[in-house]
């Protein structure tokens, strides 16, 4: 079946791109996969930040997909999300990315346990589509979480396929939101094997890119387009509702800075405590590479969007494309901001992408106040 996929996959970039006129054999392989696949209906209780839901409790309208490679960043996301009486995370799916998937898998059970959560984890994919993984050891630490011996969770993944539960989760909930966390390498596979999918999430927000910026992996990419640009243009080319929330709204005011993680640490609990000791690598390597004191959180920025989009405070729609052919600029971000991509002398390159892919919704802007709110409120 992988293989069979990545034929697909090779065959979609062939063909300009686009998934129509693909194997439609391979899509009637993989709608009998899944329809092999009994629906399962989760009817236990369910335990958020301590708080055990029960069927017949108020009901949370809003249902979140969260796909992680997840490391320190990420753990603070998913406590935001899994502590949050907004949402109700169906899912979680990693994949490889800061570290590989079982560290980042242990990472997230052990991140959903300490919030008292049962939510299924699923691990996914172990590298990107036609790369080598190259993992985010240098800032995250070796085990992604700083590397302080974390006992692993008494609990363990859940036997499927990330990719298998991502599928049946979207297709069993309307309207669905989709936080992606990593690289996208889960999420286009998804996509390869339902190409229906992307009109089935009401949003996708992506924690990813460096829209007009420099990135922070190289001098034009951010890490998680970076790691696997080639499931990335799959993604932006899907027509997934996509939110794109770069590496550049975590910078500046919206790092977490000394006096601040001093009042997380005030708080004095075992979360807060956690969500602060798990960055202390991330810490040192983010003053190392800006020069820039505190705690750098690109994660929980893009979760802070999904949980409450009014704390992007500035937006606009571009065609958005995934250099995938240099290696100079390899996973770089291509937003046509000013609309250019239309005049002639861009057309042989972008026409494909104007005639066929949908426009990205960019955030420019934060509102890092009310984003410091949420996240301190979520470690309280
Ligand atoms: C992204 O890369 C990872 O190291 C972080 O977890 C975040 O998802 C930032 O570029
Ligand atoms: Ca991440």
């Amino acid at each position: 079946m992988l293989r069979l996929l990545a034929s697909y996959f090779i065959a979609s970039l062939c063909g300009e791109g686009s998934f129509e006129g693909t194997s439609n054999s391979l899509r009637g392989r993989a709608q009998n996969f899944l329809d092999g696949v009994k629906q399962k209906v989760h009817t236990g209780p369910r335990q958020i930040a301590g708080a055990v839901l029960r069927r017949g409790a108020p009901c949370m309208t809003r249902t979140l997909l969260i796909d992680t490679d997840t490391a320190s960043d990420d753990a603070v996301a998913l406590i935001m999300a899994l502590r949050s009486a907004e949402v109700r995370v169906a899912a979680i799916t990693v994949v490889a990315g800061n570290v590989p998937v079982a560290q980042a898998t242990s990472n997230a059970l052990f991140t959903a346990e300490l919030c008292g959560s049962d939510v299924p984890v699923y691990s996914g994919a172990e590298g990107p589509l036609l790369r080598k993984l190259a993992t985010a050891d240098w800032f995250h630490g070796a085990d992604g979480l700083g590397d302080h011996g974390y006992k692993p969770a008494k609990r363990r993944a859940e036997p499927r396929h990330a990719v298998d539960a991502l599928i049946q989760t979207v297709r069993e909930n309307p309207s669905i939101e989709i936080v992606t966390l990593g690289p996208l390498t889960n999420l286009a596979i998804a996509l390869l094997r339902d190409p229906k999918l992307a009109a089935s999430a009401k949003r996708c927000v992506v924690m990813g890119g460096a829209p007009c910026c420099e990135g922070n992996v190289t001098p034009a990419a951010e890490f998680n387009i970076w790691v696997d640009p080639e499931a990335a243009r799959i993604v932006f080319r899907s027509g997934l509702p996509l939110e794109m929330v770069g590496w550049q709204l975590c910078r500046g005011e919206a790092v977490v800075n000394p006096q601040e993680t001093k009042r997380v640490l005030a708080l004095k609990n075992p979360i807060a405590e956690f969500a602060v000791r798990c960055n202390s690598t991330a810490v040192e390597a983010f003053f190392k590479q800006t020069g820039q004191r505190g705690m750098s959180l690109p994660d929980p920025v893009a979760m802070g969007i999904a949980l409450n989009p009014a704390l992007c405070t500035s937006s606009s729609e571009h065609y958005v494309e995934i250099e995938v052919s240099s290696e100079l600029t390899r996973g770089m971000t291509v937003v046509d901001r000013l609309g250019v991509a239309k005049d002639s002398r861009n057309r042989d390159v972008w026409a494909n992408t104007i005639e066929h892919h949908r426009k990205v919704h960019v955030c420019w802007s934060l509102d890092i106040p009310k984003w410091k709110d949420l996240l301190f409120s979520a470690l309280a």
